[in-house]
């Protein structure tokens, strides 16, 4: 009998897309930097709540490639928000033994805001109890395009052509580096889509959406979807009786 037979299943790894800002400020008749403001305050409660129930890790949608399309005065003002809530909670993280991490073409951000990351992510290099991950500037297939250049490159210096990589050997070329894959991802706001998220890590996560937009998202919202996936089976390919077998 496994260690954790009859106490429920946390997932080590849960990743969410935070989205339906702009539409929860639009009901509101507010401005969408407001619907963003909202939502840094529903990252904070959620990074609490994944610490108190023991979730090792939490990747956080925050800025997509894509992103960089939207007008210019809403990304000046997530900017904005991003660098000083990146300063503001600083000490908070370390407090509370949350390591910082970034994935995505963060050289692409403003100086500023690079350099309030770049300070929380070595400040915080020894927290052990939680791993934030923010997905800045992040492009799954620019990641992937990313890993199979440095695979040819890796080829090409080593005049190895016939070399091969397999999974493992790629996975850590990913801006992942080969760390724990989701086990549930979460999607606010009613959009039923993966939006260029993850799209090799996430081979076997359980998917979660909900109507909830991400500034109205709160602990219960969050406990039901942990509820949800202590309810699904995971099988993996296998069959529910090989699975119950091993359990
Ligand atoms: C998610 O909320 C935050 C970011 C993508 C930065 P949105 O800004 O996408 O909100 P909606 O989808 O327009 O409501
Ligand atoms: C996905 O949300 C990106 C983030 C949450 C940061 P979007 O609002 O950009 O996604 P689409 O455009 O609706 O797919
Ligand atoms: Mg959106």
């Amino acid at each position: 009998m496994s260690a954790d037979k009859g106490r429920k299943k946390i997932p080590r790894h849960v990743a969410i897309i935070m989205d339906g800002n702009g539409r929860w400020a639009a009901q509101r008749k507010l401005h969408r930097l407001e619907g963003h403001h909202k939502g840094s305050e529903t990252v904070e409660e959620v990074v609490e709540c994944c610490r108190d129930l023991g979730v090792e890790e939490l990747t956080l949608y925050a800025f997509s490639q894509e992103n960089w399309a939207r007008p210019s005065d809403e990304i000046e003002g997530l900017m904005a928000l991003l660098k000083s809530f990146v300063f503001q909670k600083r000490e908070k993280l370390i407090k509370n033994g949350i390591r910082l991490l970034t994935i995505g073409q963060t050289d692409r951000l403003p100086e500023g805001v690079l350099k309030e990351l770049t300070r929380s992510i070595y400040e915080t290099r020894q927290c052990s109890t939680m791993t934030l991950t923010l997905a800045l500037s992040y492009s799954s297939r620019s990641e992937i395009i990313d890993a199979v250049n440095q695979v040819l490159r890796n080829a090409m210096a080593n005049e190895e052509f016939s070399k091969m990589v397999n999974e493992d050997e790629f996975d850590r070329l990913l801006f992942t580096e080969g760390r724990t894959p989701p086990d549930l991802l979460i999607r606010t706001s009613g959009e039923h889509r993966i939006s260029n998220f993850l799209l090799w890590q996430m081979a076997y996560t359980e998917l979660y959406f909900t109507e909830t937009l991400w500034p109205d998202f709160s602990r219960d919202d969050f406990m039901k979807a942990i509820n949800e996936y202590q309810r699904r089976e995971r099988r993996f390919g296998k069959t529910t009786e090989q699975i119950r077998a091993t359990a």
